[in-house]
């Protein structure tokens, strides 16, 4: 009886499989990149796989999605997409996420434009990444994937964050809050955000929701701050914008952390000096018990702030590490440039 199933269930896959092939014959490795590589136009190893610009009338909304090769040291090659001002990427790029390789290589699947995106790795040099790693390097969050916790986030991007949180982390409820309603738009077409159960983007003032939330008495476990201009301010400001740094939106998102909770910002200013960064900083402290400056090398800088009384959290920074890279907190950029 047994027997009988399972041989028409192979029977069955055969048929399938052989009607797939009629159609599309499948490529070897070398076959698929020449494929892959024919896309990118031989010399240059990117490609614009579209022009989203929100009001036709005004080039100057444009945004290009590119796909770029790149290659590793033992040969390996793979595809990222860039979400850019401009299609050359000399003006640097809003966001960028790995694709994942198809797993049928024909030549219809060799254009990059329809594969998916690797939501479950980031790059270490990306401010996701950093702002990612904050709520461990904080010893905030206990290194494991399946603690509990409700976070909201304040400008979302193209969800990349979002999207890595849902992959690794399946007990964490996410609300994301975007005034442009773009983002929700480029995350779920071209950056693979979908929504969840447990995951949502809504459209609004991130700052007012912020401010509503505190005079309702609501509290979030970590409230993440990406809310960035697109194109420079006078003040040189990009991150984060005026409404999130006002004493109101302050004092109110200190109540909505609350004295367990925790917050990161992404802070950039294009004429930062020495200092300038020390002063946004002693600002933010006012309204909690302790604000610290995460500065690396990728130009922005993070403000993190709490309000428990005695943190006294010992941060295993070599397990932590490793926790980062087995969450897949990856190198590949370098790969690209
Ligand atoms: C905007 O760009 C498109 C091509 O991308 C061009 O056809 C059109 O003329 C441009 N419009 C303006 C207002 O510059
Ligand atoms: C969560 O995962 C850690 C290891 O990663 C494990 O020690 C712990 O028991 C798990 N907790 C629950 C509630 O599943
Ligand atoms: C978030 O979780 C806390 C418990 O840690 C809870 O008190 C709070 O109501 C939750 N907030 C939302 C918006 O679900």
């Amino acid at each position: 009886m047994i027997k009988t199933i399972l041989v028409l269930a192979s029977t069955f896959f055969v048929i399938h499989a052989t009607n797939y092939c009629l159609r599309e014959t499948e490529l070897n490795d070398d076959q698929f990149f020449d494929e892959v590589h024919g896309y990118f136009n031989g010399r240059k190893p990117q490609r614009t796989v579209a022009i989203e610009c929100p009001d036709p009338k005004d080039n100057s909304t444009c945004l290009y999605i590119v796909d770029r090769m790149g290659y590793f040291k033992d040969g390996s090659w793979f595809v990222a997409r860039f979400l850019t001002p401009v299609p050359s990427l000399t003006k640097g790029f809003l966001s960028m996420s790995k694709l994942a390789k198809p797993i049928f290589k024909t030549k219809r699947t060799a254009d990059t434009a329809i594969w998916p995106v690797d939501v479950g790795t980031m790059d270490v040099l990306t401010p996701n990444a950093v702002e990612f790693a904050t709520l461990f390097t904080s010893g905030h969050f206990p290194i494991n994937h399946n603690f509990t916790a409700n976070f909201t986030f304040l400008g979302v991007a193209t969800g990349g964050l979002m999207s890595f949180l849902n992959e690794h982390f399946k007990n964490i409820k996410i609300t994301g809050i975007d005034i442009d309603p773009q983002s929700e738009y480029l995350a779920k077409k071209w950056f693979g955000y979908h929504d969840r159960d447990n995951s949502k983007i809504l459209i609004g003032d991130g700052a007012e929701f912020i401010i509503k939330m505190a005079e309702r008495g609501e509290t979030s476990n970590a409230v993440l701050i990406d809310a960035c201009h697109n194109i420079e301010p006078a003040d040189g400001i990009f991150c984060p914008v005026e409404a999130a740094r006002t004493p109101q939106f302050l004092d109110s998102l200190s109540k909505v952390i609350g004295s367990k909770g925790m917050t990161t910002f992404n802070v950039y200013n294009h004429h930062a000096i020495p200092d300038s960064y020390k002063r946004v900083l002693s600002d933010f402290s006012k309204h909690f018990v302790e604000c610290k400056l995460i500065e690396n090398y990728i130009g922005n800088v993070f403000i993190t702030c709490f309000n428990e009384k005695e943190r006294n959290y010992e941060v295993d920074t070599e397990k932590t590490r490793e926790f980062l890279t087995k969450t897949r907190v990856v190198s590949f950029m370098r790969n690209l440039m």
